[in-house]
């Protein structure tokens, strides 16, 4: 199916269904969060955490999916998956070192693309009660209230929210760290880069930047990010679908200095 192919109908169909999927979804992972004892922690690799609920949920949203929308590809973090002209993105649990923890900053992320625009885009954080959602062109809302961007300009009073893990050299993140302090930023790392989008979203930061993250933890939130007003990279171009890209989502008025801090360009009108 290409774009011209899809009625706007047919994403207006996609996104109350997925919202549905959504909430039976959030309801199975804080089964899970509040059960600490049911988790089944497993590392994939240093840092890098596992828990049953991420397989459990992902395994929910494919099954109802394929059911929905047969013609849809679906990728997800722990099953992987091709891409096609409508693709689903799913990470069932972003920022499971934080789940895995009883930490309550963790959320579900849902992107649709079509043709390598990402159209809509879900996260809930069910222990937050929070869900953040947007279709391209209609703007952003968290519990159906529409949210927008700080809107700031000085980098003095900036919050800066730096992705990390594994991927990347850590000398590479410490120098981004280093170039943000000397410029007067005040940088943090909260464990969940999808949350971290929303939060820029939201106005609780100013920017989020990655060296290097997956399509399944941007996909939702950078249509939720740009709905609310985010400069945003050009993360899909390339391969970002499959192997990934760098990420910067921040209040345009910041979009120069933070080039400057992190090596990554973005744009308020990308796509
Ligand atoms: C991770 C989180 C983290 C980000 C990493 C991701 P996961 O995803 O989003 O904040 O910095 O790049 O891999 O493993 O919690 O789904």
């Amino acid at each position: 199916m290409t774009l011209a192919a899809m009625t706007s109908a047919e994403l207006e169909l996609r996104h109350y269904a997925v919202l549905g999927l959504v909430s039976e979804a959030s309801r199975m992972a804080l089964d899970y969060f509040n059960r600490s004892d049911s988790l089944g922690i497993t590392m994939k690799g240093a840092q890098d955490w596992l828990t049953v609920a991420d397989g459990a949920v992902e395994d929910f949203l494919r099954q109802r999916l394929a059911v929905l929308f047969p013609s849809d590809a679906i990728i997800g973090e722990e099953g992987g998956g091709e891409a096609s002209d409508a693709v689903w993105i799913i990470d069932p649990i972003d920022g499971t070192s934080n789940f895995a923890r009883g930490d309550r900053n963790w959320c579900i992320s849902i992107g649709f693309l079509v043709n390598r625009v990402p159209e809509i885009g879900i996260i809930a954080a069910p222990a937050m009660e929070e869900v953040y959602c947007a279709r391209r062109g209609q703007g952003a809302t968290m519990n159906g209230r529409p949210i927008k961007v700080s809107g700031a300009t000085d980098i003095t009073r900036a919050y800066v929210e730096l992705g990390w893990s594994t991927r990347v050299p850590a000398a590479n993140y410490l120098a981004v760290i280093e170039r943000g302090y000397t410029a007067g930023a005040s940088m943090k790392r909260s464990g969940s880069g999808a949350l971290g989008i929303c939060h820029v979203a939201i106005g609780r930061s100013e920017a989020y930047a990655e060296l290097h993250i997956n399509a399944w933890d941007v996909a939702a939130g950078l249509v939720i990010a740009r709905e609310a007003g985010a400069a945003v990279n050009d993360f899909f171009a390339g391969e970002g679908i499959a192997k990934g890209n760098p990420v910067l989502c921040c209040t345009p008025g910041l979009a120069k200095d933070l080039a400057t801090i992190t090596g990554i360009v973005s744009q308020r009108d990308m796509r």
